[in-house]
């Protein structure tokens, strides 16, 4: 497969990391500790896809509405002229744990199939996570879920917040299991602590060779830059 039949989440350095970019119809976990990116990768994904003239959906669990599209208008994208049209973002409540679940469950799959969705962005997918008591069905209605979501043909980001103990996994340790691709994002400290980095990898990717290099990368008012050419360690 080469890279035009991949969907670039519109981040240059790591679309190349992953051959292009995601395969199509594939879910993608990105997976990182507060303030490391997750929300910023996940709205350039969304980006790339309306630029494309693509139909996208956000839901967001964390964020206001109001404030995703401010963001987005932040970086200089003209967000009004999609909303309510390619564009769909949405809040939801997930202290509300069936309205949340029959939301994410039952509805988001048929806004999907209705839109024509062909990118879909659950950020952080942990809120929903959490709402399970027990492990065992977390597990199984995880699983269910992201069975559901396969049948969509739609490309889809899940961010995911890290485990308080393990920066290298999400919290409930379940969604890299499901993901077809696992990005990481993490803060690196060198020794000498002048300075705190960002750095990323691509953990896995079914189906597709990718790199296996931990690449700085830097956050910026419009865009997100891989540092390709450098190394961390
Ligand atoms: N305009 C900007 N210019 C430079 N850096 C920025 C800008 N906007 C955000 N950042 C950096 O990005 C970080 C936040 O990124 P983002 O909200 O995407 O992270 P996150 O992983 O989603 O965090 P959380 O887990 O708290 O939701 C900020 O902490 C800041 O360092
Ligand atoms: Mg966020």
């Amino acid at each position: 497969m080469n890279g035009a039949e991949r969907v670039r989440i519109g981040i240059e350095g790591l679309d190349q990391m992953m051959g292009g970019g995601l395969i199509p119809g594939s879910i993608c976990s990105i997976i990182g500790t507060y303030g490391t990116g997750k929300t910023t990768f996940a709205l350039q994904f969304i980006w790339e896809g309306l630029t494309r003239g693509e139909n996208v959906i956000y839901i967001s669990l964390e964020e206001r509405e109001d404030r995703i599209l401010q963001y987005m208008a932040d970086k200089g994208w003209d967000v009004e002229r999609y909303r309510g049209g390619p564009l769909t973002v949405l809040k939801l409540d997930p202290s509300d744990f069936n309205l949340a679940i029959n939301s994410i469950k039952n509805e988001l799959p048929a806004l999907v199939r209705q839109m024509g969705a062909k990118r879909v962005v659950i950020d952080p997918i942990s809120l929903f996570e959490d709402l399970f008591d027990r492990d065992s069905d977390r597990r199984r209605e995880m699983f269910r879920f992201v069975d559901t979501l396969r049948n969509q043909h739609c490309t889809i980001v899940m961010t995911s917040e890290t485990d308080k103990d393990n920066p290298f996994a999400s919290r409930h340790n379940l969604i890299e299991y499901l993901a077809d691709t696992v990005i990481l994002l993490r803060y690196v400290r060198p020794s000498d602590l002048t300075d705190v980095h960002l750095a990323l990898e691509v953990v896995k990717m079914r189906l597709s060779a990718h790199s296996r290099e931990i690449k700085p990368y830097e956050i910026q008012q419009t865009q997100v830059l891989v540092y390709t050419e450098a190394n961390v360690f």
